[in-house]
């Protein structure tokens, strides 16, 4: 059992492989935290030690002890208004204006496996998953909380959410609903949080975390490239191999807070969930509220342990089973060969090529549909325009299928342009406030999506399109942060739900779909990676990781996403040089090494490749295949640190058994006469013996991970290495 409660102590113990987590029902039937971290036997109820601080109050049936303070102690669930100054879990606003929420334990239940979320992306449930409910209420409201946990024992994971109920009589109005609040009173912690920017998403930044509350998050209606909702808090002496680290990451794809706070006496406390700006959501008598999940992870083998630990359980547990094993096609994209300038011949053209080189699907980006040459128009007119491509959709995939492809198309279900038939027939589906001009962006609007009749439309107009020509896989595109957040079809005391409301329409659109046609694959997108998160990946197997697809920048963008997603979710294409973002010239070697370690493709004019680029594209599309299982299912090791100076980049997967092992390394900056780069390898068994592929020199595990290996001097800008060991007897 990974989960247990002690009747005498009352204390509720949950345990994973390597990990404890426990809390403890207190006087006046408080729930206070007791431990997260290493497993350990054991309660830590002796941790707790109580002090009259000064400004600290007492509830009132512990008024006599003025050490017992709900400002002081460790907290499971924090309420709001009623003498905890830290950051709250939980706001809400009663019928009568008071606003304080005082949440007590009522009781608890242990169950096997887990229950869906619906309505939500959530964490699937493995064969030794156990769930803790914890009900706690506020006597006065009548608001019950019921905290869940999910305890995966083998993936070293606790999932939390969080289900309001209005047990009371009269309305409430939820203001903060968080998925998760973790008390640490002991430890000296930095975070890792991952900002960027459109073209540089989840770039790592490292913070020393100062007294108050240090806070990452997005209001974009989106996820963001921005901030992504996933933070590390880390102890101050862990490194990439060593040391405490936890993380947060919440199954979400909309506005989200991420709020770290040291209090006066050096205890750290973190809380994360849906962003409190512009949230409002009315419970009436009876109804409840769910909030998303978040995963909670704790690794003492440094971040890139906790890395291995996401990725196992974001393949495993969140990708949908139909993709957890299937190898990726390797795709050609339209978007920078052609932009909107295509018809069905040019395409084929495309296609007939890139089945020579071994591609494997044709995805037909931006441009096929409606009134639509460049961004400015036709978004919600999902229409093939057979004009502009010279043919029925059905008959373009046909001719694909033919030459033996797969066929994907682009979409952008939750936008809609002014300049639209679909704008023209309903102006209220758009989300807008009333009297105002809308913000544009690219020159679009966001559909409003909490509205059934919007997402009724877009699942027919979708169905339409893929009921009449063999689509195996969906781009599905979201290109501007959403602002003017009103619904016309909601009243305007519930406007604070508008945001969430459309998160759950997407999740709607996208279930719908995915049960109609359970063999589609469909790859998020958002301007790139501005929607890459563990909720999309609930639905989508891979994300387009960028838009960035200069190789060097990738190294960046890819590495910064693989602490928390694993390799199998990123998108990443070979392009054309001079790249199209920077300028910069990247050689074809490189470009294919940096897109191997993601979801392959190319994102080019394959006819404009001269013969000895195909022959190294072909040589490419064979390594991929050769070692897209060591890659997609092996754990995964960065070999060059944060902020460490090299001026090269370094990575290596290993398979799960230690049989083989592929070592990437490109270099960043050339240098005259310069070191030769030398990096110690990862994960191998140490008493195994490797070979080197192609050249059949021999290594001890052992050696490979004290001593290292070299790396001949570069020649040329950004030249890369990749070699492949394989375990032998000796
Ligand atoms: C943004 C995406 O990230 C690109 O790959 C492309 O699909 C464009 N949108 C099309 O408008």
């Amino acid at each position: 059992m990974s989960i247990a409660y002690h009747e005498e102590s009352r204390v509720i113990s949950l345990r994973t492989a390597h990990q404890l987590y426990q809390m403890k029902v207190a006087e006046g039937n408080v729930l206070l935290h007791l431990y997260y971290g290493p497993a350990a036997e054991g309660e830590m109820g002796y941790l707790l030690r109580t002090a009259n601080r000064g400004f600290c109050g007492n509830p009132y049936e512990q008024r006599h002890d003025r050490g017992f303070s709900l400002d002081t102690l460790p907290q499971e669930y924090s309420g709001s208004g009623v003498g905890d100054y830290r950051l709250s879990a939980v706001r809400a606003v009663a019928a009568d204006g008071s606003r304080s929420v005082d949440l007590r334990y009522v009781s608890h239940r242990i169950e096997a496996g887990r229950a869906e979320l619906p309505g939500l992306p959530f964490v699937r449930a493995a064969e030794d998953t156990e769930t803790l409910v914890v009900t706690l209420r506020d006597s006065v409201t009548g608001l019950r909380a019921e905290l869940r946990y999910h305890v995966f024992p083998g993936h070293d994971v606790i999932v939390r959410s969080v289900r309001l109920v209005n047990e009371g009589t009269r309305p409430l109005v939820i203001g903060k609903a968080a998925s998760a609040c973790v008390d640490f009173p002991y430890g000296d912690f930095d975070v890792l949080h991952f900002h960027g920017r459109h073209n540089m998403e989840r770039m790592p930044e490292r913070v020393r975390l100062p007294r108050g509350v240090t806070a990452f998050g997005s209001t974009r209606g989106m996820s963001s490239h921005q901030s992504n909702p996933y933070i590390i808090l880390r102890d101050r002496r862990a490194t990439e191999t060593a040391g405490d680290c936890y993380g947060f990451m919440l199954v979400y794809s909309g506005n989200h807070l991420e709020e770290i706070e040291v209090d006066q006496l050096g205890g750290t406390r973190v809380v994360a969930g849906i962003h409190p700006e512009g949230f409002a959501w009315t419970l009436d008598p009876g109804e409840r509220f769910d909030t998303p999940e978040c995963i909670l992870s704790h690794s003492a083998e440094g971040l890139n342990g906790l890395s291995r630990q996401f990725h196992n359980l974001i393949r495993e547990q969140v990708i949908a089973p139909r993709w957890r094993e299937a190898r990726r096609p390797v795709l050609i994209n339209s978007w920078e060969a052609a932009y909107f300038d295509f018809d069905a011949a040019k395409i084929l053209r495309f296609a007939q090529s890139a089945r020579e080189l071994g591609v494997e699907m044709l995805v037909l980006d931006d441009g096929w549909f409606g009134k639509r040459d460049d961004d400015n128009s036709g978004l919600g007119d999902w229409t093939v325009n057979e004009k502009k491509l010279g043919c029925s959709m059905g008959e373009l995939s046909a001719q694909i299928h033919a030459l033996g492809l797969r066929f994907g198309l682009w979409f952008e279900p939750e936008m809609i342009s002014e300049d639209s038939d679909l704008y023209r027939a309903h102006p209220d589906w758009a989300l807008c406030d009333p009297d105002r001009k809308p913000m544009l962006s690219r020159n679009q609007l966001v559909l409003d999506l909490s509205r059934q009749d919007v997402v009724d439309y877009l699942f027919g107009a979708l169905c339409a399109v893929l009921d009449h020509a063999q689509i195996d896989y969906v781009k599905w595109d979201f290109n501007r942060s959403v602002a003017n957040c009103y619904s016309h079809a909601l009243p305007a005391d519930r406007q604070g739900e508008t945001a969430h409301r459309c998160m759950l329409g997407t999740y709607q659109l996208l279930s719908r779909l995915l049960a109609r046609y359970p063999e589609l694959m469909i790859e998020g997108c958002s301007g790139g990676g501005g929607r890459f998160d563990a909720g999309m990946l609930f639905y989508c197997p891979q994300i387009w990781c960028s838009d960035d697809t200069d190789a060097v920048e990738r190294l960046e963008i890819q590495r910064g996403t693989s602490y928390g997603y694993p390799v199998s979710a990123m998108g990443a294409h070979v392009s054309a040089v001079p790249n199209h973002q920077t300028g910069r010239v990247v050689p074809m070697r490189t470009r294919g090494i940096v897109a191997q370690s993601g979801t392959f493709g190319y994102e080019l004019n394959p006819n404009a490749l001269t013969d000895a680029e195909k022959e190294e594209v072909k040589a490419q599309i064979a390594d991929y295949r050769r070692y897209a299982r060591l890659v997609m299912h092996g754990d995964y090791y960065r070999l060059t640190e944060l902020d460490d100076g090299k001026e090269f980049s370094a990575w290596m997967f290993v398979a799960r058994d230690g049989g083989e092992a592929l070592v990437n390394l490109v270099v960043t900056h050339v240098r005259a006469n310069d070191a030769f780069p030398w990096i110690r390898l990862r994960g191998l068994i140490p008493e195994a013996c490797y070979r080197l592929e192609g050249s059949g020199e021999i290594y001890a595990g052992s050696a490979l991970m004290a001593a290292g290996i070299s790396f001949p001097a570069a020649a040329g800008e950004y030249a890369a290495h990749q070699l492949h060991f394989v375990r032998v007897e000796g």
